[in-house]
């Protein structure tokens, strides 16, 4: 597909690549002397959780989840159906979500309690991104890369009609 939609780049692959070495170190950190079980979100977070985990200095596991919610394509409804759910038992695991975006935080709202109701030994969110303008409920990320405006991005993972996911930056689709 063309990339004349793309209106200009809000963060560059450096960008991310720097705050991600960051957020790494960050986690590494508060991790240390345990092991990490990773539950990346199909499938925005997929580029997201490949550069972190490598950034990570204590052991990690990693599982997918693919969820998706009922209702209008471009607005979250809040009713969010299990597509893919995870190979096994999180029981007594230290569970990091990793996502790409929050927005209304429905998705992760919902996510946060089913896995909660599994009991992992400890259950906390990372976010590439995190649009805080757009919040319907309240939801905090423990790790946040960026928070940006409430802009249509694109790029490293985050799709417009399955579109622009393999894009090396994150950048603005025009109207
Ligand atoms: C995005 C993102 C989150 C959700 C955030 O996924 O990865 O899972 O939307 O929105 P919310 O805070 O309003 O619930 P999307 O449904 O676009 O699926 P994808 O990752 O497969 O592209």
């Amino acid at each position: 597909m063309s990339q004349k939609y793309v209106q200009k780049v809000l963060l560059s692959k450096e960008e991310i690549a720097e705050k991600i070495a960051l957020l790494g170190e960050q986690i590494s950190r508060d991790y240390a002397g345990k092991d990490i079980f990773l539950i990346c979100v199909l499938k925005g977070a997929v580029i997201f959780l490949a550069d972190l985990m490598r950034q990570l200095k204590v052991p990690v596991q990693v599982d997918f989840m693919a969820v998706s919610s009922y209702g209008a394509a471009t607005e979250s409804s809040g009713v969010v159906r299990i597509m893919k759910d995870l190979d096994g038992s999180i029981e007594g695991k230290h569970c990091l979500i990793v996502e790409d975006i929050i927005d209304s935080g429905l998705t992760l709202k919902y996510l946060k309690e089913n896995l909660q109701s599994r009991q992992p030994a400890s259950l906390k969110i990372v976010t590439l991104l995190d649009k805080p303008e757009r919040r319907r409920v309240e939801i905090t990320p423990d790790y946040c890369g960026f928070q940006i405006p409430d802009e249509f991005v694109v790029g490293y993972g985050l799709d417009f009609a399955e579109q622009y996911r393999s894009l090396a930056d994150i950048c603005v689709l025009a109207e």
